[in-house]
């Protein structure tokens, strides 16, 4: 059986790939330049070019002969001159495209379920792209998955997570991110602060994006689908008042959290959505990210045994002793 992966030079992406490398499937990535492919190449996956904006016929090139379709792009991190709101369009097409040369089933990485979600303009997208999927003949995985922490715990201010990783999100070259971080990117390391949005008591269930990724690929191999969607937390619940004790033993350091309120990223996303696309986009993610909480227990979400699953302290223990230069 041919799995592919939409989104293969992404950081889930990549993980799925290797998932599914390790697990013997058949993979196949798309990329939007093979050129920056060869890696996956080189692990024994069929890389093919695709961007998703390029129109029906190119998606249906792409997927011919795929049985598993893990949809794993996404323009949080936008390339310049990407338009999110075409890629979230192109998203629910690929699904049409899907079912029409015969694929059996997606498999989608989602995002947690909030009172924020109809103001935050990627999420809005997620929750049709999910509707869409669900209601498809095909066979579906919706995984709503918790923050990562390769993503998060950096994005609070460390480069820490990123150690190590050659597809991080937080190293893509997006315009905006690359300003933020070069601002923000070692404040914890640094000056022992971490900016947290929202409340430092708010509890999130962590998750690592190798474990994302063993739960994606478990989705695509299993033999049947879900009947809904499936909240996979990670194993222990914490909250950025936990992270900020773990980082300071980790890192040998006081560690103290600045929370950024909701109310600040609201207003900011209003203001900036007639003139600025994607910060107003990060702002609303903020935001969403500021009045949420993914407090929940059921490590793995039936897919992966939570006992096998990554917990803050090791995760950020193993990535410190890793040598502190740019990732990849
Ligand atoms: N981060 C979190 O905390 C979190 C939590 C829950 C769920 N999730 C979900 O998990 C997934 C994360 O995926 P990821 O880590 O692989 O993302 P990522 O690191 O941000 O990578 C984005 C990928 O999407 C591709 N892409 C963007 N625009 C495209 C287009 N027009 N056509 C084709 N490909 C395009 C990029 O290709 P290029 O390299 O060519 O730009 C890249 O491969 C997302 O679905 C996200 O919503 C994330």
């Amino acid at each position: 059986m041919v799995v592919m992966v939409v989104g293969g030079n992404g950081q889930l992406g990549a993980a799925c790939c290797a998932e599914l490398r390790h697990r013997h499937a058949d993979v196949r990535a798309s990329v939007r330049d093979a050129r920056r492919g060869a890696t996956l190449a080189d692990a024994g996956v069929d890389v093919v070019e695709l961007d998703l904006t390029s129109g029906s016929d190119a998606r249906r090139r792409a997927l011919e002969g795929a049985e598993c379709v893990i949809l794993s792009a996404n323009a949080v991190a936008p390339r310049q001159g990407d338009r999110p709101a075409l890629v979230d369009r192109a998203k629910v097409e690929l699904v049409d495209d899907a079912e029409a040369v015969g694929v059996r089933r997606v498999v989608l990485p989602s995002v947690p379920v909030t009172a924020a979600d109809d103001e935050v303009p990627l999420v809005r997208g997620r929750r049709e792209l999910e509707q869409r999927i669900l209601s498809s003949p095909m066979e579906s995985w919706v995984l709503r998955l918790p923050p990562f922490m390769d993503v998060w715990l950096a994005l609070v201010g460390s480069s820490v997570p990123l150690r190590g990783e050659e597809h991080a999100t937080l190293g893509r070259p997006s315009p905006f991110l690359r300003r933020f971080r070069r601002v923000t990117g070692r404040l914890v390391e640094d000056r022992g602060v971490m900016l947290v949005p929202g409340p430092a008591t708010h509890r999130h269930a962590f998750i690592a994006v190798a474990d994302a990724a063993r739960a994606c690929v478990e989705a695509a191999l299993r033999p049947d689908g879900a009947s809904g969607p499936v909240d996979v937390a990670g194993p222990e619940v914490l909250s950025w008042d936990d992270v900020a004790a773990v980082y300071a033993d980790v890192l040998g350091r006081r560690v103290r959290v600045l929370s950024a309120p909701a109310a600040v990223f609201a207003v900011a996303a209003r203001v900036l959505a007639p003139v600025a696309d994607v910060p107003a986009r990060t702002m609303a993610l903020n935001r969403y990210l500021a009045e949420s909480e993914s407090p929940w227990t059921d490590a793995g979400g039936g897919l992966v045994e939570p006992p096998t699953m990554t917990r803050v302290e090791p995760f950020l223990r193993a990535k410190a002793a890793l040598p502190d230069r740019p990732a990849g």
